[in-house]
């Protein structure tokens, strides 16, 4: 394949093109980002990869790019990404996820479908919440479960999504779409659940539960979501969407206490990590709990996301193979390995260099 990633230095996207890579050396890959805050170009290092700074609303260097280096396959995860963003500041959520994924869609539609048109899949990477919530005793989503989404986030995705189909619909362009759960793992930026927590509990800095912590998730481990967007492009219908999950639903609280114990744990194993973060209460010996706190709660707030397998199973052979306990503990220990890479990711002025250092084309 000729691959073009976009938003391929953001978390997912990082993870699929190191995916990609490992399985398909031979494979050229594009990779298109805007390098926003959520990405990173030093994700990538060390990956073969065509590495384009830019925009995905920029419809004259998307077609250049799809045309000039005869991609066949575009694998979308370009997006700004985080409920709580979106509900302080919509805009940038419409105006990438819908206007952004929009353009791609045009230019897409532009380049391969002139003429006599050329094989091509438009992969788009949806997510769960355009479902809305369940209650407790709901059945899980399935992809014939109504749209319904509560925040701008969700909102903007399921427009992109509703596009998507469109495009297939009415101008005949080879989409699939997949809609998955909650991922966590390596290279996820520090302002989603996990690494936030994680990163705060090193540091001695509160775990900010909103509400009351009931809310239920399905994790899922990036690299299984990575397998299923595979599986997706080589079983799964064109025009179809499929929802991928980690078969992990899970209250917050426990997502918390399971972090907590194993922060703990890893102070108890390794000495060394005192020395490296003496703000940590486990430096002491104190337990990490100690610094759950409760806080508002996310205005809005979904209580329960939960996917149904059945199709991705039977149509694409897909099964997640990691255990939350498992895909849990893998992610505590990259983080406690990646250190630099964090707290580079963190620190805006070495995204402001990335920025002015890697050319817009
Ligand atoms: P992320 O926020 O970590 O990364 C997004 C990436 O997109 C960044 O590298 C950013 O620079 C890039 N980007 C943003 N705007 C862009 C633009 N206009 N042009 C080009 N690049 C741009 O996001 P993620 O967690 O990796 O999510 C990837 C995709 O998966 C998104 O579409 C998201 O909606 C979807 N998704 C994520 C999850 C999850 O749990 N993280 C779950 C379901 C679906
Ligand atoms: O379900 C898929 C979605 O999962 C993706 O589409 C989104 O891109 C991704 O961000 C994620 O959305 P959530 O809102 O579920 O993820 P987040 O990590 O922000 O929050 C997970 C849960 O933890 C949620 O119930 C809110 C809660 N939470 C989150 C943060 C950041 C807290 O209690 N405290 C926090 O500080």
């Amino acid at each position: 394949m000729n691959l073009l990633v976009t938003g391929g230095a953001g978390f997912i996207g990082v993870n699929f093109v190191r995916f990609w890579r490992a399985a398909h050396p031979d494979d050229a890959i594009t990779v298109l980002d805007a390098l926003t805050y959520a990405g990173n170009r030093a994700s990538l290092d060390g990956v073969t990869v065509d590495f384009i700074h830019g925009d995905i609303g920029d419809s004259v260097l998307v077609e250049t790019l799809l045309a000039g280096r005869g991609i066949d396959t575009l694998v979308h995860f370009a997006a700004e990404s985080h409920v709580d963003r979106s509900i302080h500041g919509p805009d940038a959520f419409i105006e990438t996820n819908i206007l952004g994924t929009h353009s791609l869609l045009k230019a897409a539609r532009k380049v391969w479908l002139a003429g006599s048109g050329v094989a091509h899949r438009f992969h788009h990477v949806s997510t769960d919440e355009v479902y809305g919530s369940l209650g407790p005793d709901d059945p899980a989503f399935s992809e014939t479960t109504p749209y319904a989404p509560n925040s701008p986030y969700s909102a903007s995705k399921a427009a992109s999504d509703h596009l998507v189909r469109a495009y297939h619909h009415t101008y005949g362009l080879s989409v699939t779409t997949s809609n998955c759960s909650n991922n966590y793992g390596p290279y996820q930026f520090p302002e989603k659940l996990i690494p936030l927590f994680l990163i705060n509990a090193l540091h001695g800095r509160p775990l900010p539960i909103y509400g009351d912590g009931m809310q239920i998730r399905d994790w899922l481990h990036v690299e299984d979501h990575c397998r299923g967007i595979a599986a997706v492009l080589a079983h799964g219908q064109v025009g179809e969407t499929y929802n991928i999950g980690g078969g992990a639903e899970l209250p917050n609280l426990t997502v918390i206490e399971t972090l907590c114990a194993a922060v703990d744990g890893a102070f108890a194993a390794d000495p060394a990590l005192a020395g490296r973060f003496p703000e940590a209460p486990a430096a002491r010996g104190a337990p990490t709990a100690g610094l759950k706190t409760t806080v508002t709660d996310r205005p809005g707030h979904d209580r329960r996301y939960a996917i149904d397998e059945r199709r991705a199973r039977d149509e694409l052979g897909y099964a997640p193979q990691r255990s939350f306990a498992q895909g849990f503990a893998a992610t505590l220990d990259w983080y406690l390995a990646n250190e630099s890479w964090w707290r580079s990711v963190l620190d805006g002025s070495y995204r402001d260099w990335v920025a002015a250092n890697y050319a817009t084309r």
